[in-house]
Formats: C-alpha cells, sequence, structure tokens
C-alpha cells in the first residue's frame, strides 16, 4: 500500500494542458498574460477589486506590512496558534509581535482578547499596535464581525492570513475578502497549489499597483533601470500562474471533497470516546483543509499511523512557546497549547479515495 500523505497537491490534465500552453507559447518569464488572468480570476472568485500574485504566502505577508507602513519598533497583534510565516514576517519589518491566544469556537484569534488588548492601550495611553494579523486557520473564518469591529473603533489596520482558508466563507462572504490587505498562499500542501506560490489582494487598486511594483524591485518607469526605493524580488511566474489558474477552476470541487472527507471522519468517529474534532463553526463554511482530532494523547496514535505509512501531524506548535519567539508578549495561551497537545492532523488530501480515509479510520481505531 502506498504512503497516505496530509495534504498533496491534487492536479490532472486540465493543469497539464495550461502548464504546456504556457511552455509552448515562450512566456516563461517575467510574468505573461497567465499572470495577468490568474491575478483577474482570484480576485473574482474572492470578491475583491484586485489581487498581485507572488512567490508565496510568506512575501504576500512581508509585502502587506510594509505596504500598511508598519515598521521598526511597531507591535503587530498576531495569534499564537499559526504558522511561522505569519509572524516571521513581523520580524522582516522590525517590528515586533505580540501573541493573543485563541477562541475554543474556531480555534483562531480570540475577539475578547483582542479588545482586551486594544481597551488596555487605551486607557494606559500606550500606543496601539500598527496592525493586528488575523488567520483564518485549517481553512476555518475568523469570529470576523467582532474582531472587524474592535479594530475600527482603535483604529487599527487589520491583515487576513487566508493562506489556508481560500475557498471558505463567514456568514455567506468570502475568506480574504475581510482585511485591508489579504494573504494567499499556494504551496504545495494547500487545498490549491502552483507548486509555491501567493497572492495579495485587497479592494484598494492602488495598494496592490503598488504591491506589484514593491515585488519587481521597486523598478520606476525608465529605458535604464531606475530605483527611488528598495523593491523585492517577489513576483510569480507565468508558468506557476498558469498552474493555479487550471486549480482555481477545480477549487470547489476540491474544496467540496474536503468536505466530505471532514463528514466522514466525524461519522466514523461520533461514538469513539476521548476523540474530539476542530468544531466547524456556525457563522460560516471551512475548506476543511485539514481535519484536525482531539485526543488526550495523540503521539501513540501517530505513531501507530506512521508505521503503516500514513502521515499525522501534531497541531501547530503555538509562537509563544517557539524559542524564537520567547522574549515575546503574549496574553492568554491556555486554549493554544491544549491545541497542541491534543491536536492531530489526519490525511485530508482531495484525491484520497473513500477507501483511503477508512484506512485512516481503521488505523486511528486500532491505536485507540
Ligand atoms: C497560516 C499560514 N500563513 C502563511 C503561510 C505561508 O505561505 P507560503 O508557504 O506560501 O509562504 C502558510 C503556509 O505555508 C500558512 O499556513
Amino acid at each position: 500500500m502506498s504512503r497516505l500523505f496530509l495534504s498533496p497537491p491534487d492536479v490532472g490534465p486540465r493543469e497539464r494542458e495550461l502548464l504546456l500552453d504556457a511552455f509552448d507559447s515562450n512566456w516563461i518569464a517575467p510574468l505573461g498574460p497567465h499572470v495577468d488572468a490568474f491575478e483577474r480570476e482570484l480576485a473574482a472568485f474572492v470578491g475583491v477589486v484586485d489581487a498581485a500574485a507572488l512567490s508565496s504566502g510568506t512575501a504576500a505577508l512581508h509585502l502587506a506590512l510594509v505596504l500598511l507602513g508598519v515598521g521598526a519598533g511597531d507591535d503587530v497583534l498576531v495569534p499564537s496558534l499559526t504558522f511561522a510565516a505569519t509572524s516571521n514576517a513581523v520580524t522582516y519589518v522590525g517590528a515586533h509581535p505580540v501573541f493573543l491566544d485563541s477562541e475554543w469556537s474556531t480555534w483562531n484569534l480570540d475577539p475578547a482578547l483582542v479588545e482586551e488588548e486594544l481597551d488596555a492601550r487605551a486607557s494606559a495611553g500606550r500606543p496601539q499596535p500598527a496592525a493586528v494579523i488575523v488567520v483564518d486557520l485549517y481553512g476555518q473564518c475568523a469570529s470576523w464581525d467582532p474582531i472587524l469591529e474592535v479594530c475600527q473603533r482603535h483604529g487599527v489596520p487589520v491583515i487576513e492570513d487566508a493562506a489556508e482558508a481560500l475557498g471558505a466563507t463567514y456568514k455567506g462572504r468570502a475568506a480574504g475578502s475581510f482585511g485591508a490587505l489579504n494573504v494567499f498562499s499556494f504551496n504545495g500542501n494547500k487545498v490549491m497549489t502552483t507548486s509555491g506560490g501567493g497572492m495579495l489582494a485587497g479592494d484598494d487598486a492602488a495598494l496592490i499597483a503598488r504591491t506589484r511594483h514593491l515585488a519587481t524591485q521597486a523598478r520606476d518607469p525608465a529605458p535604464h533601470y531606475e530605483h527611488s526605493e528598495i523593491g523585492f524580488n517577489y513576483r510569480m511566474s507565468n508558468l506557476l500562474a498558469a498552474l493555479g489558474r487550471a486549480q482555481l477552476e477545480g477549487l470547489p470541487q476540491k474544496v467540496a471533497r474536503r468536505r466530505a472527507i471532514n463528514a466522514q471522519y466525524r461519522a466514523a468517529f461520533a461514538e469513539a470516546p476521548g476523540i474530539g474534532f476542530l468544531p466547524n463553526a456556525p457563522d460560516g463554511e471551512p475548506t476543511n483543509w485539514l481535519t484536525v482530532i482531539t485526543l488526550d494523547d495523540p503521539t501513540p496514535v501517530r505513531e501507530h499511523l506512521e508505521s503503516l505509512d500514513i502521515e499525522a501531524r501534531p497541531a501547530w506548535k503555538p509562537m509563544h512557546l517557539q524559542p524564537v519567539f520567547a522574549q515575546c508578549a503574549m496574553r492568554g495561551g491556555a486554549v493554544a497549547e491544549e491545541i497542541f497537545e491534543r491536536g492531530l492532523c489526519l490525511p485530508s488530501g482531495s484525491s484520497m479515495t473513500d477507501a483511503d480515509v477508512a484506512r485512516v479510520v481503521e488505523a486511528v481505531a486500532e491505536a485507540c
């Protein structure tokens, strides 16, 4: 039996067709018509004005902070329960991550803690953070209404890290449309992939135009190479954008399959004592990018799955527990710590067959 991966790429003939189209047209580099089309199509899918295709989600996070003017010495609020890229980007601009705990209902940033932090700063006369990065973890939207309300009240701009959530909704609105700037990732393990890539999207067309400028070494219009500010080499290639267009066409089916897999796991473990799940919050429809179960001790289960060539992974280790961020401020922490101690991500890729899901279910049941 072949190895079952957590979330492998799911590609087919359409990907091959568009990739060969890009290749045969000789638009290998730089940029090209597939990049322009991918940007338009993603912006339309999410319902925002414009989007810039970039080399990674991390590059998109970095540029979002640069574009909002976040700089040395600023504070940026970040959920502790996330992938390191979210908080790494804060340090690239010389700012300090201030970590906040998650809420149980979504496992995302706790709106009550955002309010506590911003209110406390206001009443102490301390500067507000330069931005808040809100993550839609594991393909599920954060509690957007209360978060946006409190951030607006205190005049703090919001960046949405929807790297894991393209295709999810909150109250009918698409993930990746809530921030002043919105980040997507198309790395190899996401619901859709360009092998590596990202997008920065938003409703402010001028900011997205500036994203393209900064991402192409901030080259000024002139026949020679003229630069009046520091830029980056962060654009996506035409070949990868061709792959992305084909993946985006198939995204609804990929999301539907991940939801079906999640439902199969839930049904299989409904009566199993001691197995819980990342909740599907009532305010939205997640993509179920990864199905995450909770157990008293996930380690022996993970090791048993590994012995059967099934990849499973602990939930994200919170940033406030990472040695590299040990000096950073943290508000709360018990929720993120418990999720890390008890969470286990199961294979969830959209190319899994029902038999694959049954193989995982059987292995988990044996180990339990
Ligand atoms: C929450 C989150 N933010 C940011 C990123 C970074 O994206 P990339 O790997 O495309 O740089 C990822 C994925 O890797 C992620 O899961």
